[in-house]
């Protein structure tokens, strides 16, 4: 079950752990780009890197559950192949349930995890026997008790601060106090009060930076069990990073470090899930892209700007503010002489530029027709995609392995 990566044409240890200066591509994307034309821009997913990513991340994380964060890339072809694997699954919305549940998996492995959800998709989701939800406000715990009466809900805390490079602090999750009381009403109120999830911010790249979460988790646990709720279930949510060029620890340690930072403090007996979005399938994706345009705005400027076929609204929207550097190969090679380019997307939107603040290293002698591999794509990128603007179609995928 665990050699899923020798089956790709590398060696498990170049997948990432052994910190390649640039995310692997399989023999198999290689091959498929090699034999292809692209007319637009297009991911290459390898479902089998996939596999072996959840192999290890499960190996690490050993009896907790994972439920796979769809939002991270909603492919019908993913959720099978995670659904044959044993994975569970968070959904977002009621668009998310029912790609899941078309995908034979069964409602009682699915989570709602989203804090904001419409009261019709809660009864929808309550109705085809989804028996988990998030709650974070009294009114949505009030809509939960009216359209899912006698519900299983996890309170989500407030996550303050996070040295992730995706942060998600502040819009979602209460204050301690506030999840004590959602907790007392939510049993007033019927419904199973059943735990507590946090998410510590996206691309966590060390897991010394899950300690201050799970500090506070701990302390709200604690006081809660102290007020006679039965918490039994812990969610720590996502974070689990990928690997854009910065070292990251091999994907099975990773995970068995964070579970050993959860055990220390929880003990054997509570349930955990975690919900890894970016982790799972951010490595298996490859985007291939197009230089339409190399210029300079004067001929003494040092800099070139580079316009690809695809920007932020076509599925880079994670390079706003230049928070994920994605890492770029060409036909050049690596060895060829580079220089500083300022990336942009395509679109007449002057938002649309990706790398400004830090330019891009690229081949001197790059030129409008050129290929560009965009490493690590495999999350966040379909699923932020714009349909239509500028009249660029929504970004493609294909699915090798
Ligand atoms: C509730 C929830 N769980 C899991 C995830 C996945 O996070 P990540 O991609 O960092 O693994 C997200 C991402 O936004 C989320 O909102």
């Amino acid at each position: 079950m665990l050699n899923a990566a020798a089956r790709l044409g590398i060696s498990s240890a170049s997948l990432i752990d052994q910190h390649p200066a640039k995310s692997a591509v399989s023999t198999r994307q290689d091959a498929y780009i090699r034999e292809n034309d692209f007319a637009e821009p297009t991911v290459v997913f390898d479902l089998d890197m996939l596999r072996a990513k959840y192999d290890a991340l499960v190996a690490g994380l050993g009896d907790a559950s994972v439920h796979y964060a769809v939002k991270a890339n909603p492919a019908p072809e993913i959720v099978a192949a995670l659904r044959d694997r044993g994975a569970r699954f968070d959904c977002a919305s009621k668009g998310e349930i029912d790609l899941c549940l078309g995908q034979g998996v069964p409602a009682s492995e699915i989570a709602f995890g989203n804090t904001i959800k419409r009261a019709s998709d809660i009864a929808y989701a309550h109705a085809v026997g989804v028996e988990q939800f998030a709650v974070d406000a009294e009114s949505e715990l009030r809509k939960i008790a009216a359209h899912a009466p006698g519900a299983r809900v996890i309170v989500r805390m407030l996550v303050e601060s996070s040295d992730a490079d995706w942060p998600l602090t502040r819009k979602f999750g209460c204050a301690p106090r506030e999840a004590l009381r959602l907790m007392d009403l939510g049993r007033y109120l019927g419904l199973d009060v059943a735990g507590i999830s946090f998410h510590p911010g996206s691309q966590m790249r060390e897991p010394r930076m899950w300690a201050s979460a799970l500090d506070g988790a701990l302390a709200l646990w604690t006081e809660a069990k102290a007020n006679g709720h039965d918490l039994r279930i812990l969610n720590i949510g996502g974070g689990f990073p990928a690997f854009y060029g910065l070292p990251l620890p091999a994907t099975e340690d990773y995970a068995a470090e964070v579970m050993r930072m959860v055990r220390s403090r929880f003990g054997a007996d509570v349930t955990v899930m975690a919900e890894p979005g970016r982790g799972l399938v951010a490595e298996a994706g490859v985007i291939v892209a197009e230089v339409l345009l190399v210029s300079k705005k004067d001929q003494d400027d040092l800099q070139r700007w580079v316009y690809l076929d695809i920007g932020k609204f076509s599925g880079l929207a994670e390079t706003m503010d230049e928070a994920i550097r994605y890492q770029f190969e060409t036909r050049h090679g690596d060895s060829c002489e580079t220089g500083p380019c300022i990336l942009a997307g395509p679109s007449c939107d002057s938002a649309d530029v990706l790398y400004e603040k830090r330019p891009v290293q690229l081949p001197l002698d790059l030129t409008d027709g050129d290929k560009v591999r965009i490493l690590c794509t495999g999350a966040y990128t379909t699923s932020y995609s714009s349909v239509g603007f500028n009249g660029f179609p929504p970004l493609r995928s294909v699915f090798v392995g």
